[in-house]
């Protein structure tokens, strides 16, 4: 689905930036330009990226790791 038309962002996207160690907004932004045109996206773009930070998160675990995403 796409989170942010302007720059055709997503929500995949955004699930791989996670998976690479993103962890904020500001991150996101500059790596996909996601929310840098009409800013209507930011909101469904920082669930979206909180929903996969905790998916990354619970594959940390399953794996037996103790990495924390900070
Ligand atoms: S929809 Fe993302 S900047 Fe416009």
């Amino acid at each position: 689905m796409i989170i942010c038309v302007c720059r055709r962002v997503s929500d995949r996207d955004i699930e791989h930036h996670a998976r690479q160690g993103c962890t904020s907004l500001d991150e996101l932004q500059m790596e996909t330009g996601l929310g840098t045109c009409c800013g209507r996206c930011t909101d469904c773009a920082t669930e979206v990226l909180a929903r996969s930070q905790r998916t990354v998160m619970c594959h940390l675990h399953v794996e037996g790791k103790e990495m924390a995403l900070t």
